[in-house]
């Protein structure tokens, strides 16, 4: 049922902070301000090195995580598409840990790699959305993401429950290393708490992204740039317009635009860069600062210190609240999946059924 909304898409997205906060109230003990896991059948603090294995959307989870794990855990973490681990020659030492993350469940490709790791001795997570999934089944240990069910074939809040629960198992695995101390964590899971809010106020920004989103309409290629954090965002921005749209999109880490992708910039070229004002502000400005000397027409994701700051001419700016960088990603895919919607919805597609595209490939 799409409720009064004209597709799933559009209902997913404004469902996100209600599932966010049912998921969040699952791993999260709001009164402690503590992080509450499944009973681990391992000890995460023997574990060496993390392997993240996903597709498409689960992936770009998997690659945020990587960030949290290496931040909060000091755990060194190799994030890979499954369809390439499942084939190449990656060693895994026995006893290390290997995550897999699947709104589904039955992704082919995961499943076999997940079947692979085990098979070398790797204890298996699962981060997924159908608890009575294949790739459920098999796994040591399953942390659910509580999105309810996902319709549109573009991923949308199963993503953001991925994140919630990729963070959560990061600050936990901090914890049991001694890497965080108890205020750490504290002030990790108040942000966590504070997810949902923010979601609610980047929703409110709908009438601007509609807006901006006939520029995109228009365009024939759209890149995304971000750092840290934000480039698996601006990965995940460009694959949900190209899916729906059809508009041919990149994303890109900001500090690679010189080596190549700068020679695209031109004035027909909307660049949205995902810039919340974190520790990496100042250098994605100064890369937005070399698309704004080439005509590059940007849209800037940030927050109002960002705005502040950010010494550049852009386009048009969406102004996020404030919030600590931990969360950003949950926060700033709202604006970044309203787009590529809206931009759909322009370009007149089957949003919920893009062309070529299943919601569940279980063939490789
Ligand atoms: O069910 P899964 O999460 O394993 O699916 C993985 C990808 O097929 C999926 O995320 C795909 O990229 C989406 N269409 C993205 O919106």
């Amino acid at each position: 049922d799409k409720g009064n909304y004209r597709h799933f898409m559009a209902k997913e997205i404004h469902e996100q902070p209600e599932v966010v906060g049912h998921t969040l109230a699952h791993y999260v003990d709001f009164a402690a301000e503590r992080v509450v896991l499944p009973d681990l059948p391992f000890d995460i603090r023997t574990v060496q090195r993390v392997t993240i294995a996903a597709c498409g959307t689960a992936y770009y989870a998997g690659l945020t995580g990587k960030y949290w794990f290496e931040r909060f855990a000091r755990l060194p973490v190799e994030v890979e598409i499954a369809s390439e681990l499942r084939y190449g020659d990656a060693p895994f030492t026995p006893g290390n840990l290997s995550v897999f993350v699947s709104q589904s469940g039955e992704t082919a490709d995961t499943l076999a790699t997940l079947r692979h790791a085990k098979a070398n001795g790797q204890h298996v997570v699962s981060v997924v959305n159908v608890p009575t999934s294949t790739i459920a089944r098999e796994s040591d240990v399953v942390m659910p993401t509580l999105a309810g069910p996902e319709i549109g074939v573009a991923s949308t809040k199963a993503f953001t429950c991925q994140l919630v629960v990729l963070a959560c198992l990061a600050i936990a695995a901090g914890r049991a290393r001694g890497n965080l101390s108890e205020d750490d964590e504290r002030r990790l899971v108040r942000a966590l708490i504070e997810v949902p809010r923010h979601m609610t106020a980047a929703l409110a920004l709908e009438p601007e992204v509609e807006k901006l989103a006939r520029d995109i309409a228009k365009s024939r290629d759209v890149l995304y740039l971000g750092r840290g954090t934000s480039f698996p965002l601006a990965l995940e921005g460009a694959l949900k317009l190209k899916e729906i749209s059809y508009i041919h999109a990149e994303g890109y880490a900001a500090g690679e635009l010189k080596h190549g992708p700068i020679a695209l910039i031109d004035e027909t070229i909307p660049v949205i860069v995902i810039a919340p004002h974190d520790r990496v502000f100042e250098k994605t400005v100064s890369n937005m600062q070399e698309v704004a000397a080439r005509g590059g027409k940007i849209i800037l994701l940030t927050d109002p210190q960002g705005v502040a700051e950010a010494a550049v001419e852009s386009l048009a700016t969406l102004v996020l609240p404030h919030m600590p960088a931990s969360v950003t990603p949950m926060v700033y895919a709202v604006p970044v999946q309203m787009l590529a919607y809206h931009a759909a919805v322009i370009m007149g597609t089957d949003v919920d059924q893009p062309r070529n595209l299943a919601k569940s490939v279980t063939v490789e």
